[in-house]
């Protein structure tokens, strides 16, 4: 079995983030959120992974690299506009040839991984396999209608969901797809859609699985969606503290990478610290990841994450519930005046009290 991750799109609802990086690199308790399926990837014994590109190749590439790392083998597979998940499955028919392949949104996080998915094709090998979970807003994913446990049809984005239960980022297919795909036509929103082609499958009586996903799943497409997946994350992390402690309380589940030095701070896990990082008096409390290189002076910090390289320094009051992208600069103002100023990107937000 081969893998295909989906790693094109444009991440507008992440914005300002996605204005300067993949939002499959998020990094979500300090990991990329697309580290995750490739790691789901290995562990269900796949060897061979396409992951489809789109404008933010480059940077993919660059942190991905040959797949080593996860001892995976991965082809890149260039997609030139975002034209829909069936047409990600379109391009990728020469790397994918005959043989079925595991089809994962690189946005998509899931706890249990994809192995129980992968067995549970190979016992009874459905022309097509997905994954459903219920969620409480079906309006805002592919929702599928079951009758006497059999799939009847599956609606993207429904204005009125039929039932509550999502498409999970993650299919099972065959070469029957290619079938499907090549006789789709754009749906009302420009976009080649997966669900049409697994209609398609389903109205020529080919055999469609659904299989229920255990434990959690987040597709990470809004800010409210990373903070959730970041605490879910930090919640399994075990301590390891290998930065330099100074006269400081670390409670809890705390990781403290390499070179990092914590200074008169309380640090109350889970929280997880990254690499080359200086926090001096200062509080950082649960769910909050703190990426390599970063600076946290005389703040208070809660479920937030904050991205390489940043510098947070001085701020009165806590910061909570907070995304900070790269190598951002938050300090108080040299003035003695109550002014606040801003050099800010496009589309950020700004909470002031
Ligand atoms: O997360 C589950 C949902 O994912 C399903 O319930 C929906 O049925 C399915 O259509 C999809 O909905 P989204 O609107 O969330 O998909 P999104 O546009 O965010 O794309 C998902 C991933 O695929 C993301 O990593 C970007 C990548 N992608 C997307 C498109 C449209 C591509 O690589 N190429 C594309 O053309």
């Amino acid at each position: 079995m081969k893998g295909l991750i989906l790693s094109g799109g444009k991440g507008t609802r992440l914005r300002p983030i996605t204005h300067t990086s993949a939002k499959q690199l998020i990094p979500v308790a300090n990991k990329p959120i697309l580290f995750y399926s490739l790691e789901a990837m290995q562990e269900a014994g796949i060897k061979e992974v396409g992951i489809v590109v789109g404008d933010t190749w480059k940077e993919i590439k660059e942190s991905v690299g040959d797949g080593n790392k996860w001892n995976l083998n991965i082809t890149y597979i260039h997609q030139e506009a975002p034209l829909g998940l069936a047409h990600a499955v379109m391009i990728s028919q020469d790397f994918l040839g005959k043989e079925p392949f595991v089809m994962y949104l690189g946005d998509n996080i899931l706890k249990e991984g994809i192995k129980r998915f992968v067995n549970e094709f190979e016992r009874d090998l459905p022309d097509a396999q997905i994954f459903v979970a219920e969620v409480t807003n079906p309006q805002d994913f592919g929702v599928v209608v079951i009758k006497d446990n059999r799939i009847t049809k599956l609606i993207e984005k429904p204005k009125k969901p039929p039932s509550n239960l999502a498409l999970v980022g993650v299919y099972i297919f065959t070469s029957q797809i290619f079938e499907a795909v090549k006789n789709l036509k754009p749906s009302w929103r420009g976009e080649y859609e997966i669900t049409d082609a697994i209609n398609w499958l389903l109205n020529k009586k080919y055999k469609v699985n659904h299989l229920r996903v255990k434990g959690w799943w987040k597709d990470t497409g809004r800010p409210e969606d990373l903070l959730e997946a970041n605490r879910i994350l930090l919640e399994d992390i075990t301590r390891e503290i290998k930065g330099k402690v100074v006269n400081s309380s670390i409670k809890g589940r705390v990781i403290i990478e390499e070179n990092s030095t914590i200074e008169n701070s309380h640090i109350r896990g889970p929280v997880v610290i990254g690499k080359n990082c200086i926090i001096k008096e200062s509080y950082i409390g649960p769910f909050t990841s703190i990426n390599n290189k970063c600076e946290v002076i005389k703040t208070e910090l809660e479920d937030c994450i904050i991205m390489e390289g940043s510098r947070i320094l001085d701020i009165n009051g806590r910061i909570e519930e907070s995304i900070i992208g790269k190598e951002v600069l938050i300090k108080r103002n040299d003035s003695k005046r109550t002014v606040k100023k801003f050099v800010l990107g496009d589309h950020s937000i700004i909470n002031l009290d």
